[in-house]
């Protein structure tokens, strides 16, 4: 198996404002990354923004700056919000960087050297806030707004060309479009003639963009431009040992609405480039409000950053993921979020924390007690906590990680049961060494459960971890270090109402 890992999150346009959908992939982007990390895999986990555009240059005039100065002052918005949310990504990639721009020019003169790239004049509907050209039937259906007849002409990357590879390379790689509704979508969409795709914008329309190679009266189509970012980053032309150790990636993270760009455009684009593809294509469903699209105009829009400010940024991580089935639609609520954190943080995890660590204080000097002889209930709790990391491991390899937070949950579930069954506040009485016993084998498990959680939570497992004076990520049993002694700490998940 590959030692490498190598994720991505689609490159957010730069004039958004980040909401909750953007947090959500870049939050399950780094819970991934993290787990692979903390599995000791090479991981490189990229994100960015995506720059060029009409919408852009458009935002720009409207307030009077040059197009670059907009972007510069609208990115911190994203890269600051990542700093909030502990995001670790190891790059940042903005389409308007040299090193991009030299990537994309580079690529489009491979592809018209192979010749499949073609000058056409194009007669069609146009959406302006789409940005391309669009079919009658699009038109009709009423989701485009200012569209208008254009007569143009542009150049044409032939798409149609490798129709018949793609649909092969779908068929022989099950694990390519992921989940599989997702991978049959793409399937019965290429069931129909591919069009070839225009990849110019003339300068008279549109000028905030990356100027053709062969071209100097056009700018690059946006997604052309964009979908690139994924080679740019890891070093294709410009290191090739890097982007040999990165490349093909594991993951393209993406929400459903642009899976037809990461699943036609870019693999085709890429078979013309002569680059492999990437191994997967992961499209994820849509945050709901309630029962609603959250959208500008219905004012529901959540602002991550509010979240954050008012229930702390773990929180919020561990309620978006283990909230969404990966693949569906979730609707996210206050209501569900207060009583997620209530049910699993505050009465199962940090309660556990709380007893462990008040009993080891007012019986054991505040130290680790020993870890005894193990009866079979010790027995069982040991077993389960040895187990766990696989099943875990095979849960987020399939990309049910709400499903392995379950798992971790009920695991912390049968310890607090544990704990109840075995009394050790009564057991200190006339058995100390037994209520020491209990205490070791509830803290270890919490331990355990706390490296697992780690890549959701990764600032209040830090904190557990320094409570109880553990070190690392180790799954083996026996991690606690006995004589150790308890940091003090201010409760972890304390009650919200
Ligand atoms: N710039 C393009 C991507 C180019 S990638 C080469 C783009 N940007 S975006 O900022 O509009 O959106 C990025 C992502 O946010 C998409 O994956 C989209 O699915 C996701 N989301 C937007 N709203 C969302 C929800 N309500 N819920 C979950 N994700 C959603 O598209």
């Amino acid at each position: 198996m590959s030692n490498t890992f190598y994720i991505t999150t689609p490159i957010y346009y730069v004039n958004d404002k980040p909401h909750i959908g953007h947090a959500y992939t870049t939050i399950l982007a780094d819970v991934l990354a993290r787990y692979h990390r903390n599995t000791e895999k090479k991981t490189f986990f990229l994100t960015g923004l995506d720059e060029h555009g009409q919408k852009v240059q458009q935002a720009a005039e409207e307030r009077g700056v040059e197009a670059q100065q907009h972007c510069d002052e609208m990115a911190p918005r994203f890269t600051e919000l990542w700093e909030q949310l502990h995001i670790s990504h190891d790059d940042f990639i903005r389409t308007t960087e040299e090193r991009h721009k030299k990537v994309v020019r580079d690529i489009l003169q491979q592809v018209m050297d192979k010749g499949d790239i073609y000058e056409a004049e194009y007669e069609g509907l146009y959406s302006v806030s789409e940005e391309r050209f669009i079919t009658e039937k699009e038109a009709e259906s009423g989701e485009f707004r200012d569209i208008k007849q254009l007569k143009e002409k542009n150049y044409f990357f032939k798409m149609s060309k490798y129709q018949q590879a793609l649909i092969d390379h779908i068929k022989s790689n099950p694990k390519f479009i992921q989940p599989d509704h997702r991978k049959n979508e793409i399937l019965g969409f290429l069931r129909q003639p591919l069009n070839d795709l225009c990849i110019s914008r003339p300068k008279s329309r549109l000028n905030w963009g990356i100027e053709l190679p062969f071209d100097s009266d056009y700018v690059t189509y946006v997604w052309f431009d964009a979908l690139i970012n994924y080679i740019t980053a890891p070093g294709f032309g410009r290191d090739e040992e890097s982007f040999n150790k990165w490349w093909p990636a594991s993951y393209h993270l993406i929400g459903k609405d642009i899976l037809t760009t990461h699943a036609v455009y870019w693999p085709t684009m890429l078979m013309s480039a002569g680059i492999e593809l990437p191994k997967t294509i992961f499209a994820h469903g849509w945050w709901l409000m309630g029962e609603s699209k959250m959208s500008k105009s219905l004012g529901n829009v959540i602002n991550p950053m509010d979240l954050i400010d008012d229930y702390g940024v773990d929180p919020v991580r561990y309620y978006l993921m283990r909230e969404m089935v990966l693949g569906q639609d979730s609707s996210f609520t206050m209501e569900s979020f207060i009583q997620r954190y209530n049910s699993d943080l505050a009465n199962d995890f940090g309660n556990l924390l709380s007893r462990v660590s008040t009993l080891m204080k007012k019986n054991f000097g505040g130290k680790i007690p020993e870890p005894g002889d193990f009866t079979e209930a010790e027995a069982v709790i040991k077993s389960n906590g040895e187990l766990l990391g696989e099943v875990v491991k095979e849960k987020i390899e399939a990309m049910r990680l709400n499903e392995a937070i379950e798992e971790i949950m009920q695991y912390i579930r049968s310890v607090n049961k544990y704990m109840e069954n075995n009394a050790p506040w009564k057991l200190v009485k006339d058995d100390k060494d037994a209520a020491g016993r209990v205490l070791y084998t509830a803290g270890e498990a919490l331990r355990i459960g706390a490296v697992l959680l780690s890549p959701v939570m990764p600032n209040r497992t830090a904190i557990l971890l320094d409570v109880l004076n553990a070190k690392g990520t180790n799954l083996n049993w026996g991690g606690l270090t006995p004589g150790n002694e308890l940091q003090n700490h201010e409760p972890l998940f304390p009650r919200m109402n």
